[in-house]
């Protein structure tokens, strides 16, 4: 039977270039002839999961296997309320917080409006808003690397529905201090719901760094989007959670779907946030060490760099990122090309554990010298 796909398919997804993931670990490793593979490009925390959260999940029941888990995360969203404030009505659980990127979208947009956001940034706000027919505006950042809060003022219109913040950036690491976040909603007036993405939250120890759960009080357009796949190292379970008014949650969660948070995911972020031992701590102190490596071999190569919060840094080459990241490749490290992110020629560095780090400096250095 003809199947005509191309009468069936809308124009923005006939239009669409999907996102093409790394191939697996073993594939990669049997391709460049590896023993070991280090993989710096996706800003995983490899000193986790935390304790707590490895004993859970050695302990776990294979009996909560065959039964499906909470369909709303009620007992996560309740640990979420009584650790971080806010009524466990507020909180909406994901299946990382990509998919509650889709649901925002899917709850506020329709064809024809758009998302406003910077050129420069985690893509995945472009590419939910373009695959759902709807304009995404990308602002390019200023001349400090940050999201421009008035350019992105200017291009706010009648038909945007969502302002996507990513702070701190990924890939810049740069932020907006409260004043500035608080300028910004100032600005919008509430026309739009203004997303504040901190996955990487846990990870800024800056005094003037917000809390934009701390905001919500004062903006009931705001949403704040985290997640347990990178200070929490949960990335493999994919949970990820938003916060904001009752009202605004409500209208999300109605496009959202139910059980996609799986009960190992569900309890291991409980434990997780319950969890007293000195992870934290100790991935912090990791991710300050890693970027005294970087930094003293780019300065020793005289290679321009961006070091700012996150467990990542951009480094900037003098050859292809693509051409680099197939050095290094053979070489057992995988980093993030930055091409696809508008930054031509760099790399992403993932701030790993300082061995591991140390031995990248220096295959690095032996590239260049
Ligand atoms: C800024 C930002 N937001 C969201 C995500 C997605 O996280 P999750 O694993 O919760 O889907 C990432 C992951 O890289 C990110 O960098």
């Amino acid at each position: 039977m003809p199947l005509n796909l191309e009468h069936l398919i809308p124009e923005h997804i006939r239009l669409f270039d999907p996102y093409r993931p790394s191939p697996p670990d073993a594939e990669l490793m049997r391709l460049y002839g590896l023993k070991r593979l280090h993989r710096l490009n996706n800003n995983e925390n490899t000193l986790g999961p935390s304790p707590a959260v490895r004993e859970l999940l050695a302990g776990l029941e294979a009996g909560v296997i065959p039964v499906y888990p909470h369909g709303d995360s009620q007992d996560l969203r309740e640990t979420l309320a009584r650790t971080l404030g806010p009524d466990r009505s507020q909180f909406l659980v994901g299946n990382g917080s990509c998919e509650l990127i889709s649901s925002v979208v899917k709850a506020f947009c329709e064809p024809g409006d758009n998302i406003v956001t910077a050129d420069k940034t985690f893509a995945v706000y472009e590419w939910v808003a373009t695959f759902s027919g709807v304009e995404a505006r990308l602002i390019p950042l200023d001349r400090d690397q940050r999201f421009d809060p008035d350019a992105m003022l200017a291009a706010v219109d009648d038909r945007t529905k969502l302002a996507f913040v990513c702070n701190p950036n990924n890939p810049t690491g740069t932020y907006w201090d409260e004043a500035t976040m608080r300028r910004f909603l100032d600005g919008v007036d509430g026309r739009c719901i203004v997303v504040a993405d901190e996955a990487y939250f846990e990870y800024v120890e800056r005094p003037d760094y917000p809390d934009c759960i701390r905001l919500l009080d004062d903006y009931p357009n705001l949403v704040v989007f985290r997640t347990f796949s990178k200070m929490y190292a949960l990335a493999a379970l994919r949970v990820g959670y938003l916060c904001a008014g009752e009202a605004v949650t409500d209208v999300i969660g109605r496009a959202h779907v139910a059980y996609s948070v799986n009960t190992p995911a569900q309890m291991a972020a409980r434990a997780a946030l319950l969890d007293r031992s000195p992870f934290i701590e100790r991935t912090r102190a990791m991710v300050r060490r890693g970027r005294e490596l970087i930094r003293e071999t780019c300065e020793a190569l005289g290679f321009e760099h961006i070091i700012g919060e996150g467990n990542y840094v951009m480094i900037r080459t003098p050859i292809s990122d693509t051409l680099l990241q197939r050095k290094l490749l053979r070489r057992g490290f995988l980093v993030r090309t930055m091409t696809g992110f508008r930054f031509p020629n760099w790399i992403r560095v993932s701030l790993e554990r300082e061995p591991v780090l140390r031995e990248f400096c220096s295959v690095f250095r032996s590239l260049f010298e």
